[in-house]
This record gives C-alpha cells, structure tokens and sequence, in this order.
C-alpha cells in the first residue's frame, strides 16, 4: 500500500522514482531542468524524485505515493493542480490549435486584460520563461540608457548576464562579467554606493521572504529616478501572487519595467514583460525581442482564464489568508517547544521555514524535517508555496505533522548529532551569488 496523507507508519516506498533516476543516470546531466525540482534538494533515500500527477494541492508520486504538496511546481501552481476552470481553457484552445502561422486574438485579449489589473503596465510583451522577461528587460534598460552595468540583488534566471554574479559563472566571457554587480537588500547604501553614470538598470525581487525596511523600495525607486537609472520589478514570485497587481499593487511603488511568469498561468509556459511605453517601445525597432513559441495560445488561454479566476474569486487574499495559518501555527509550535532556533517567515502567501546555524547543521536540520514531513504525507522542502487549492484539512493535518515532527529535530539538536536521526543524504545548498560589488 502507497502512503497518503496521514501519519504513515512507514516511510514511503520510492522504487519506482530508483529505477527512473538509475536511467537518468549518466543521460540527463545535472538530472532535472530546475534545480529546485532535482534530487538534490530532497533527502536521498526516503524522498520520491518523480511525481505523476496531481489535483488540486495534492500530487502522486510514481509509486503511488500521495502527499499534500506545498511546493506546487515551485510557484506556478497559484490555483492548483488540474484546475477545471484553466485546463478547460485550455482544452477549448487545443480544439482550435496551439501555435499559429500568425498572430492569435488572445494576445491583445491578454494583453487588454494585463494593462486592467497591473498597475503601471502601459505595454505588454510575452515570452515563454522568467529568465527570456528578465534578460529582455536588460536589454531594453541598455538600450533606453545607453549604458551598460547591471545591479542585481536575487535570483534572475539562468542568462549570462545574471548567472556572471554567482558561483557557477564558468562559460560566461569575462567582459559580460565585469557589467553585473550585486547590492544588498533592504540597504539602499549598497545600491547608492554602486551608482555611477554606467549603469542602465537596477532590478530586484520587490520582496523575497524579507519585508522591505525604511521604506527601502521607494528609496531605491528615488535612486533610480534621480539617476536616469531604469527600475526592474522581476516579479516571479510577487505578481498576481502578493496582490492581483502584485508588488507595484502591494507596495505602492511602480518599477519602469515589470516581469511576471510563475502565477499568471496556473503551470503553463509564459512570461510577462510589461512597463512604461517609453521604454516597451523600444522592442519595436531597436532592440530584438521575439521567439517562436511567444504568441503560443494554450499558454495565453491559460493566462487569460487564470487572470479570471484570481480576480473574481479574490485568491490573492485566500493564499495570503491560509499561509498565515501555517506561518502563525508552525511559529506557536516551535514557540511551545522553546525551540527558539527555528521559525517561519515570508509573504503569507509564501513563506519559508528557517533553522538557525547556532542550533546544527542547517541543511541537516532542514533534511530531517523534510524526511519526516515526507513520512507524514507531506511534500515538504522547506516553503509554504500556497496555492487556491490548498484547504484547511490540509493545514490541519500538516500542522499536525509539525506537532510530531518538531519534537524529533527538538532531540536531533539536544543530542547534538542529527545526522544520526537522517535515513539518507541530506539535501544540498542552492547555487549562490558571490556578492560581487561595483567600484
Ligand atoms: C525571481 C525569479 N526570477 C527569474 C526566474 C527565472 O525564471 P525561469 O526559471 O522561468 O527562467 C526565477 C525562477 O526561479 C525566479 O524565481
């Protein structure tokens, strides 16, 4: 019998997900296409690696296995798996065809539906990731400024112009390098001091899981402004997510140019990029910006229909109101437990469970949270991603596995040898920036 969402005896049987990763093994490098989605950042031994299908916050493993799932694809996932109201959107759209030999109506539908909910977004292009928006946005900075430098402060994708500000920079020519700089969230000196009259762009996640401090987003927005500097918003995480209008909407601070991909399509492949029309213009004749697959309309049926639903049935309030419950819950349970080294924080909507280095091992302690979370029926690797879909039964029964679950981290770290409570390898660090400064 697989697991389910309950309190398993067993920990679930992976055989299935063994036999796929052995024939990986050797044929797909690094194994997966997103780094968050690969067996590294899941214990080995004890975590399934390949999922099957899923509905509603639910997933199926390829054993079987059924867990509640709080990484919902890492993002994309708003509403939630198979969701009618979008996949009959999409079922609609396929009756009539995918891609065209020329322009499709949905992409001014979109596009007129865009500009209505988001502030600020005069005009409106797509492509098909988050790192095609980003890398546009760039160059259409470069482009408006005659400038070159780029300030950055987050993820950003996988383009050489991000990529050259971390530690897995080989590949990228040393020239593009010496143009991308790194500031510090939430510290407007870091930005202030990396001004000079070279750089074309500043872009940021508006917020990660850190609350902007002192009014850091208009400051910078300031900086930015008195310094002929263009503004990016990249807003995988905040758009349609933080509010209808995301970070803009939220903060109330306007970027020139905005990025959107992860919520917007409820998991099909599509990315916003959107701003002021002094700048937008500028993919008309100047600077190159177009794909085959960007006006794809399965993707844009999606849009539209998840754009819909989030709007009328309020979900950025639900997410934000049911990711409170688990934030509020899982800090209570640590707090009754005085284990004061771990806590939970972020947008409600998205938040992430943190474990201080003074207690242990971080990583170790996330690994044997997640192997036990695994267990108990949860798909568990260290966020909250909330979806439309995720119910209060679902929070009951994962607050309840924390309730059982703290108590054994609780004793990993008294004994003060976590490892020994782990079944497999603990999961590995994400790639970082090297902080890499200008001047
Ligand atoms: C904030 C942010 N920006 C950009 C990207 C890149 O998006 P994609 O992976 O779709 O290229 C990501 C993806 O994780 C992201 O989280």
């Amino acid at each position: 019998m697989p697991n389910s969402v309950q309190l398993n005896p067993t920990y679930p049987v992976i055989t299935k997900s063994d036999e796929l990763y052995a024939r990986a093994t050797g044929l797909i490098p690094a194994y997966t296409q997103t780094l968050a989605k690969g067996p590294g950042q899941y214990i080995r031994g004890v975590a399934p690696k390949y999922l099957q299908r899923g509905k509603g916050s639910h997933v199926w493993d390829v054993d079987g296995n059924e867990f509640v799932d709080f990484n919902m694809a890492i993002g994309p996932l708003s509403l939630g798996y198979a969701y009618p109201a979008v996949d009959n959107a999409i079922r609609a759209q396929l009756e009539e065809g995918i891609t065209f030999s020329m322009m499709h109506p949905l992409e001014v539908e979109v596009a007129e539906l865009i500009r209505e909910v988001v502030p600020n977004a005069e005009m409106v292009r797509y492509s098909k990731t988050g790192c095609d928006a980003t890398s546009a946005a760039v160059r259409l900075a470069r482009a408006y400024t005659g400038r070159s430098k780029v300030l950055c402060c987050g993820y950003h994708g996988w383009h050489d112009w991000y990529v050259a500000v971390t530690d897995r920079n080989r590949g990228i020519p040393q020239a593009v390098q010496d143009l991308s700089f790194t500031f510090n969230y939430n510290d407007i000196q870091s930005v202030v001091d990396s001004v000079d009259d070279d750089v074309a762009c500043v872009i940021l996640e508006p917020m990660v899981f850190e609350e902007p401090k002192d009014n850091f987003l208009q400051r910078l927005r300031d900086v930015c402004t008195r310094h002929g500097i263009v503004l990016i918003f990249d807003e995988m995480w905040t758009g349609f997510r933080l509010a209808l209008g995301g970070a803009q909407q939220h903060f109330g601070v306007n970027a020139d140019l905005m990025c959107y991909s992860n919520a917007v399509a409820n998991g099909m492949p599509i990315s916003i990029l959107a701003g002021r029309r002094e700048i937008m213009q500028l993919c008309e004749k100047e600077i190159f910006f177009f794909t085959t697959f960007g006006g794809e309309a399965l993707s844009l049926a999606a849009t539209k229909a998840t754009i819909l639903e989030l709007r009328e049935k309020r979900v950025p309030d639900a997410l934000a109101r049911q990711g409170r419950k688990l934030k509020d819950g899982y800090k209570d349970i640590a707090r009754q437990l005085a284990m004061t080294y771990t806590s939970c924080g972020g947008m409600d909507c998205r938040t992430i469970v943190t474990f201080d280095a003074s207690a242990g091992n971080p990583l170790e302690m996330k690994s044997l949270v997640q192997q036990e979370m695994i267990r108990r029926g949860v798909l568990w690797g260290g966020y909250h991603n909330m979806s439309y879909s995720h119910t209060d039964e679902d929070i009951i029964h994962t607050l309840t596995a924390y309730r059982e679950v703290l108590p054994i981290l609780k004793r990993a770290v008294e004994d003060k040898n976590i490892l020994s409570y782990l079944r497999g390898e603990p999961v590995e660090p994400v790639f970082r920036r090297s902080g890499k400064r200008a001047g």
